[in-house]
């Protein structure tokens, strides 16, 4: 089965609303230049910016996206946002699980499948994030840990349209360090076989790498097997950083 590869930005805590319209306008001038892209692209801005973000990319090949919802549709939860909303905003997808999330907010994998569910539930495409600490890579425990959070954070009625994983190596994220070519492709394998006995459409789940990709190692990473595309931080804030990443899928 062939697989659109998907190449996401997580732009986190950063930009107010000025820079975050002028990157998504420089992203859509170069977009345009394309024409008929061969995968599809991403940017996943903090949750105040998604409407207006959304309504600029509208019938564009570019898509929003949420970082984090709650799992409920509503009610009395001060400072947290439903994936109803942001499918409201004009969102289409919604990241959940970040390494980010599980650590400052203690996310466990059931917190993660059930924002998943909500993500589902609004009609949003779920990014569940995995991914290994330092300490369990080199107790050599990356494979067991990744079955544990694929098993434990997959959305109930998971299918390759509603759901995306993305492998993130917590030591990866924003370090500058990345896992050899050879170790990310037996993670993603290792994904895709834990994968097929969970699901029947498995092989046509995109399966995103992510922790400091950058222009420079995109082609490579991007271009190994069960690698589907990317989850980007820090090399997404800027046109001029992600447009090269971008083009390894286009
Ligand atoms: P990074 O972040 O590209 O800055 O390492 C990736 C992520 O956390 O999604």
């Amino acid at each position: 089965m062939s697989i659109r590869p998907l190449i996401a930005g997580n732009w986190k805590m950063n930009g107010l609303k000025g820079e975050s319209s002028e990157v998504i306008r420089e992203l859509l001038a170069k977009v345009s230049t394309v024409a008929n892209p061969g995968c599809d692209i991403l940017i996943c801005p903090p949750a105040l910016v998604v409407n207006e973000l959304a309504a600029l990319c509208e019938g564009t090949s570019i898509s929003i996206g949420g970082q984090d919802c709650h799992p409920n549709v509503s009610g009395a939860h001060t400072g947290d946002i439903s994936a109803e909303m942001l499918k409201d905003a004009g969102a289409s997808y919604c990241i959940v699980g970040h390494s980010e999330r599980r650590t400052d907010h203690g996310e466990s994998n059931e917190t993660v499948k059930a924002k998943a569910e909500a993500a589902i539930r609004a009609g949003l495409i779920a990014i569940v994030c995995v991914g290994e600490t330092l300490e369990e890579r080199e107790g050599g425990k990356t494979l067991n840990v990744i079955s544990e959070q694929v098993k434990n954070s997959l959305p109930e009625g998971a299918t390759a349209e509603n759901t995306v994983i993305a492998y993130e190596p917590v030591w990866a994220i924003g370090t500058g360090k990345t896992p050899t070519p050879q170790d990310v492709a037996e993670v993603h394998a290792h994904m895709r076989a834990e994968l097929s006995a969970l699901m029947t459409d498995a092989n046509g789940v995109r399966l995103l790498y992510g922790g400091s990709v950058k222009g420079s190692n995109a082609p490579e990473l991007m271009g190994l097997e069960n690698v589907d595309g990317g989850l980007v931080g820090g090399a997404s804030l800027t046109a001029e950083d992600f447009w090269p990443i971008i083009e390894t899928g286009i």
